[in-house]
């Protein structure tokens, strides 16, 4: 009887461990479930979600499912197809034994950029494009253009008897004729040395700035003359020139990234700040100085400055399909949408960035667009830039401008004349009841 009894409690044990197991098992699945459920119905409102390349419009925040297992999500789009012969090539799981090249890594790049050519010629029928396009397409394979004039202190204007790194270099895109433009600036918010935060407790930081203008070079026939002696003497006056052998037309802009890059690397290794941006646009540099030193006093601040991009970001927009856009790009050309960019009017990046885009740049074909190749090679950095409602890139909303201490709260306001750009630097200065006015 006792033997029986010991026999089924066995049973019983045996049942009751299956069953327990069985019921954990339940709610283990369960709980995933659930958390898929969440994650997908919150990444819905998420605007820094990264977007496949390929996803549709209509499901902007699409999840990877869609287009990830898609075979040719790329088309027969020109440029994508480019650009993953050297994401492949790139691709530490792709090409294994490519991946840690030591030799001279820059013609290492440059040559994998050219096999990309190869392996994509016959793809794009350049008679179909128009005119800008097919100018860009004929030289997209060059960067190596040389620099015709040089700012004359180490990394741009207003290098003085510095205690400590530069905070800020203001690298602002001109043109050789836009002279009142770099004027209005210079006299204004582009002003190079000392710069103090502004508060009336008197308790004001501050930080250096330097100032540099990046242009190409006219078409001398076109114009009929040449300006380059006038820019050479304005160099020699003020000493923020820095200016390179290609033609300054839009879509050449996205050079003035990947040289201006090249050379921050080379001559501004300290410097913690850049400000890029049109020579258009108006800068509360006082506001900036003193915003961009609460960011280096945050407790993370030497861990963010890594991937430091703040700006006008737009997420998920689809390439202009209109050809008589500005920013027209046929389907043939690039397929998918654009990654996350901040608007190239006017945008902040660190110092440690700015270094690590210029490495990554090497990887990423120049595509026509400036602010969108930005984003794209942010992205190969596995990073985004981040939105501040104090870029105004589309100007104020409604009659905001006529609130009281407007410009106070703001960091960057688009688009003003070289006049607007003096009369409203002289409101900021005088207004002193909004001094303290915190950033919109
Ligand atoms: C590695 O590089 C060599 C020569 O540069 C090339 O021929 C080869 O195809 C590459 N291998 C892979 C897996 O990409
Ligand atoms: C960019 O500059 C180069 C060098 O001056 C020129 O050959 C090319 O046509 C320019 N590209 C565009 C799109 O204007
Ligand atoms: C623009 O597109 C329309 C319709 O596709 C075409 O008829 C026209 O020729 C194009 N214009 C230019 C300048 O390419």
């Amino acid at each position: 009887m006792a033997r029986l009894y010991c026999r089924w409690r066995r049973v019983v044990l045996c049942v009751c461990t299956l069953f327990t197991s069985l019921v954990l098992l339940f709610l283990y699945v369960g709980i995933l479930v659930t958390m898929g459920m969440v994650d997908t119905t919150t990444s819905g409102t998420d605007r820094d979600h990264f977007i496949a390349p390929g996803a549709s419009r209509n499901n902007g925040y699409a999840p990877c499912s869609q287009t990830f297992w898609q075979n040719n999500q790329h088309g027969n789009a020109f440029w994508n197809n480019l650009q993953l012969v050297v994401d492949y090539r790139f691709n530490p799981i792709m090409s294994l034994h490519n991946s840690s090249r030591s030799c001279n890594k820059r013609t290492f790049y440059e040559s994998v950029r050219r096999q990309s050519f190869s392996k994509v010629k016959g793809m794009l029928n350049s008679d179909e494009l128009p005119e800008m396009l097919k100018d860009f397409v004929s030289s997209m394979h060059r960067r190596d253009y040389s620099t015709l004039i040089q700012p004359n202190g180490v990394c741009g204007a207003g290098a003085t008897d510095e205690k400590e790194a530069p905070l800020l270099l203001l690298a602002i895109k001109s043109t050789e004729l836009n002279f009142k433009n770099r004027q209005a600036i210079r006299k204004t918010w582009g002003q190079a040395g000392w710069v103090s935060g502004q508060s009336s407790k008197g308790e004001e930081g501050g930080g250096y700035v330097r100032r540099i203008f990046l242009l190409g070079r006219e078409n001398y026939d076109d114009l009929g003359g040449n300006p380059l002696e006038l820019l050479q003497r304005e160099s020699e006056l003020y000493g923020d020139i820095l200016q390179w052998d290609f033609l300054d037309t839009f879509f050449n802009l996205t050079l003035k990234d990947v040289l201006l890059w090249k050379w921050f690397s080379r001559y501004c290794s300290r410097t913690r700040f850049v400000f890029k941006g049109d020579d258009d646009v108006f800068v509360n540099t006082v506001k900036m100085i003193t915003y961009l030193q609460d960011q280096l006093n945050e407790p993370q601040a030497d861990k963010e400055m890594k991937n430091f991009m703040v700006g006008y970001v737009i997420g998920g927009a689809s390439p202009k399909r209109n050809n008589r856009s500005k920013y027209f790009i046929p389907e043939s050309f690039y397929r998918g949408l654009y990654p996350a960019y901040a608007s190239g009017g006017g945008v902040i990046y660190s110092g440690q960035l700015t270094k690590r885009l210029h490495k990554i740049s090497e990887r990423v074909h120049l595509f026509p667009i400036d602010d969108t190749y930005v984003g794209m090679c942010m992205i190969r950095l596995n990073t985004f830039p981040v939105h501040h409602s104090a870029f105004l890139i589309f100007d104020f909303a409604g009659n905001q401008e006529d609130e009281d201490c407007s410009y106070h709260k703001i960091l960057v306001v688009h688009k003003r004349s070289p006049s607007e750009i003096i009369e409203t630097w002289a409101q900021l200065k005088t207004r002193t009841q909004c001094w303290d006015a915190p950033l919109r």
